[in-house]
């Protein structure tokens, strides 16, 4: 997959081709290749198209990645400068933009409407998703059923596409096709629902981004949205405010609410019910490494400090 990857990074254009590998090169876990490989390998697929499908996911992921920090203004990611810290936010914009068109130059190879559908639909979705959340910021009146329709479209939405792909590519039924893309969703939801965890607790030598910066944008996540619901007057006040302001400024002291209400395990609460709704999804699958290895992302989805 990382082989495809680096055939189909490139560009005559250097500072396509500089930006591109800039990013790609820097890591990141391949969390939803994985899925939609490992999905695939339960099904007993043995065709050819499940590399370039997993690629196409990750250059979907990278080209959000690249969008998403100059939206939120962060400059740390992967252990390293964003791009939009190192070439700016127009290169990073711009060569967004070449990933998603290159990805889907890709997914056209295979052949199949219905897997463009699903591509089209999910890269959609994201793009709501960021869009509503942009809405969200700064607005402490956000509960949890809002923050939930969040990272379902932003972050949940390409991990589900992630594993019905591998369905699809594996002739499941429809049944167990949308039981796939039902493990995707709340493996994904989980996976945001931690991400929002580390955003107050990583270290930041471990996941290679900055701790705080929910906080800075104002962004309503379910530590805040907690301590909202279930704090003291006084510390409810405070978040709300916070929310309200943004800014880095109150952050220990709302640390300090996080903690004294418990917000951050009520969070990982959350995710380790969804993971479980997840596994649950996929008892049609024949016993099989890749089973196993499906199951072992559910428990890495909720247990990461990365
Ligand atoms: C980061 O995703 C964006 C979120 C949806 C939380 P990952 O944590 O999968 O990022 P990389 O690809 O491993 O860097
Ligand atoms: C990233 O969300 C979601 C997408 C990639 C669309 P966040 O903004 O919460 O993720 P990080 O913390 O920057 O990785
Ligand atoms: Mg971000
Ligand atoms: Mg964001």
């Amino acid at each position: 997959m990382d082989g495809v990857i680096r055939e189909r990074l490139h560009s005559d254009v250097v500072l396509v081709r500089q930006v591109a590998e800039y990013i790609i090169q820097s890591g990141g876990k391949r969390m939803r290749p994985a899925l939609l490989l490992l999905t695939a390998g339960a099904m007993d697929y043995q065709g050819p198209h499940h590399l370039v499908l997993a690629a196409v996911v990750e250059f979907i992921h990278t080209a959000t990645l690249l969008h998403d920090d100059v939206v939120d203004e962060s400059d740390l990611r992967r252990g390293h400068q964003t791009a939009n810290a190192m070439f700016g936010n127009a290169a990073s914009v711009l060569v967004g933009d070449f990933l998603y068109s290159r990805a889907f130059q890709m997914m056209v190879t295979v052949g199949s409407m219905r897997v463009m559908e699903v591509l089209a639909d999910a890269t959609n979705v994201i793009a709501e998703g960021e869009v509503l959340q942009l809405l969200n910021c700064h607005n402490a009146d956000v509960d949890i059923q809002d923050y939930l329709r969040v990272i379902r479209f932003k972050t949940a939405k390409l991990f589900e596409a992630a594993t019905r792909l591998g369905g699809i590519l594996g002739h499941a039924d429809p049944s167990l096709e949308d039981a796939l893309a039902s493990f995707g969703k709340h493996i994904g939801t989980a996976f945001q629902l931690i991400d929002d965890v580390l955003d107050y607790s990583a270290d930041e030598a471990e996941t290679g981004k900055h701790v705080g910066d929910d906080l800075a944008e104002g962004k309503p996540t379910l530590p805040l949205i907690h301590v909202m619901q279930q704090g003291t007057p006084e510390q409810a006040h405070l978040v709300r405010q916070a929310i309200i302001d943004g800014g880095r400024e109150a952050f220990p002291e709302i640390l300090a609410a996080i903690k004294a209400t418990g917000a951050l395990d009520v969070t990982r609460e959350h995710a380790a019910r969804e993971a479980a709704l997840a596994r649950a999804f996929l008892s049609g699958l024949r016993p099989s490494i890749y089973k196993d290895a499906l199951l072992e992302l559910c428990a890495f989805a909720v247990n990461r400090a990365y």
